[in-house]
């Protein structure tokens, strides 16, 4: 198995972070978990096989194989896994086990229908390693296959540390000469400007379909979210869905989702 060097780092925050409750925990955060079913959703077809990476406590994973696709779902932090296994003892179609995206080789090339990097690309600190966990996941991707990847853009640093948690002093001490903010593995997140994050894609074997901000402006506005009655949280949904592929929209989404196809 290949090592990141980083990769403790990773496992001891997830094993202290209580990630099964953050999709859910209010409006602004569900706004990404609803955004990015829409997308899985719209591209899958009946009897898909999928591969989640990074499944976390497998919110995706276990909801799509309650739908009845196959799904297996590998995360480098072993109490995910043990969690993902407490939730699915009578699921058929569902496995999962410990992986890093770095090294899918338990999986043959073009095996999968869709391939989900939902988690990885938010930790990994070097060039090789990004690229690596990339063109993992489109080998074991079919031709045809839609694969979508999620990560952070630099601008989400400073709205949702630097503004809603107040953090401006902190971030002054990781920004770099341009605004960017630099990888720092002991902060455990890194992030991407949105035309570093396609960058990566130009040699591969893939045709781009989509940039999709999963929260937009959402977590941001999460307390003002919450105060919302249900209309107004549904109106906000409704423009939120039909802007979120507009390139305005990105850069200050907590999440973004590249989506493409393996060709
Ligand atoms: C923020 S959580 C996301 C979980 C879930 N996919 C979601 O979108 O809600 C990130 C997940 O990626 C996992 N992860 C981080 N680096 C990884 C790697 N190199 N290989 C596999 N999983 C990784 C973490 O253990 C964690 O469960």
């Amino acid at each position: 198995m290949v090592i990141n060097k980083y990769k403790d780092i990773i496992i001891n925050k997830y094993t202290e972070y209580e990630e099964d409750a953050r999709l859910f925990s209010d409006r602004g955060h569900n706004v990404e978990y609803l955004t990015t079913m829409r997308y899985i959703q719209k591209f899958l077809k009946p009897g898909a096989k999928i591969l989640e990476v990074g499944a976390g406590t497998g919110h995706y994973s276990i909801n799509l194989a309650k739908m009845g696709y196959e799904v297996t779902a590998v995360d480098l932090t072993p109490r995910h896994v043990e969690i993902m296994k407490s939730k699915t003892r009578k699921l058929k179609n569902f496995k999962c086990m410990v992986a890093d995206a770095l090294d899918l080789s338990m999986f043959a090339d073009k095996s999968f229908d869709m391939v989900l990097n939902f988690g990885p690309m938010y930790h990994l600190f070097n060039k090789k390693d990004k690229n690596q966990a990339i063109s993992e996941t489109l080998r074991v991707a079919k031709k045809n296959a839609i694969c979508m990847f999620a990560y952070i853009p630099c601008a989400s640093i400073a709205s949702g540390y630097g503004l809603l948690h107040l953090g401006f002093e902190r971030l002054d001490e990781v920004m770099d000469k341009v605004g960017r903010f630099k990888d720092v593995p002991a902060e455990v997140f890194n992030c991407f400007y949105i035309e570093d994050f396609k960058k990566l894609f130009e040699k591969t074997n893939t045709q781009y379909i989509a940039n999709v901000a999963t929260d937009g402006i959402a977590y941001v506005m999460k307390e003002y979210l919450e105060q919302l009655s249900e209309k107004g949280y549904k109106t906000f949904l409704k423009w939120h869905f039909l802007t979120c592929e507009r390139s305005d929209q990105q850069g200050y989404s907590s999440h973004l989702l590249y989506i493409c196809k393996k060709k």
